[in-house]
């Protein structure tokens, strides 16, 4: 799996917001969305593009655009909180959607909705989710992925954690990660260690779905 851990100071300070346990609602949204634009700006870096005649005022340039934009897929909740920055990068990219609910016994993913293309076969899909913990709900959303013949998946997570993405490298095939930050570990309620406590919680409020 090839791994970027993007190294930028805006986007440290963004993430540091988000860690802030002071941060209320506002200020959590605002750093996410923030951060949430770098992310895709950074994961974008490899997309091809096509080369089309840009007429300017003055002349004519050789203008590029995306030849296929990529499907952006948000695990909701949290992932929710990435679809505007992503759509502010990328405005003509379609989006599909996974609802998972983590137990809080087993720490395993509950899913609850898959709204997706049928065929995902050489689409670029960015996979978006805020958190990569024990790596359980996005090996269920990659493996629901490929599935639908996806097999250029880019994940795109804030904070990772170690374990989380032990388990990525585990599935094989190709894959990306973009992350803001890899942290050590998990705690016996598997939140990540130092992290930024509940993201779905932190952009929503407490949830209350019946598993
Ligand atoms: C969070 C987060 C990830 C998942 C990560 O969602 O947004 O989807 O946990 O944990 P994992 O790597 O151990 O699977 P959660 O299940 O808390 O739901 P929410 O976004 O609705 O709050
Ligand atoms: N999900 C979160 O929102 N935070 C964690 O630390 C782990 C899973």
């Amino acid at each position: 799996m090839e791994i970027t851990v993007i190294n930028h100071p805006l986007a440290a300070a963004r993430l540091s917001i988000m860690r802030d346990a002071r941060s209320d609602t506002t200020t959590f949204r605002a750093a996410l969305a923030d951060l949430g634009a770098m992310l895709i700006y950074e994961a974008s870096r490899g997309l091809e593009v096509e080369s089309f005649e840009c007429v300017t005022p003055v002349a004519t340039a050789e203008g590029q655009r995306l030849a296929q934009p990529p499907i952006i897929v948000p695990v909701i909740r949290a992932g929710l909180g990435m679809i505007d920055p992503a759509l502010s990068m990328i405005p003509d990219a379609q989006v599909g959607f996974i609802g998972l609910a983590r137990d809080e016994v087993t720490h395993e993913p509950v899913p609850y909705l898959e709204a997706l293309p049928q065929d995902l076969s050489g689409q670029p899909v960015f996979l978006v989710d805020p958190m990569l913990a024990t790596g359980g709900s996005l090996v269920h959303s990659i493996r629901l992925l490929r599935e639908r013949g996806a097999d250029d998946i880019t994940c795109i997570c804030m904070v990772s954690a170690r374990p989380g993405v032990a388990k990525l490298e585990a599935l094989g095939g190709p894959l990306r990660l973009v992350t803001a930050a890899i942290d050590p570990e998990l705690n016996d309620d598997a939140y990540i260690v130092p992290g930024l406590g509940d993201a779905g919680d932190r952009l929503y409020g407490p949830r209350n779905i019946d598993l």
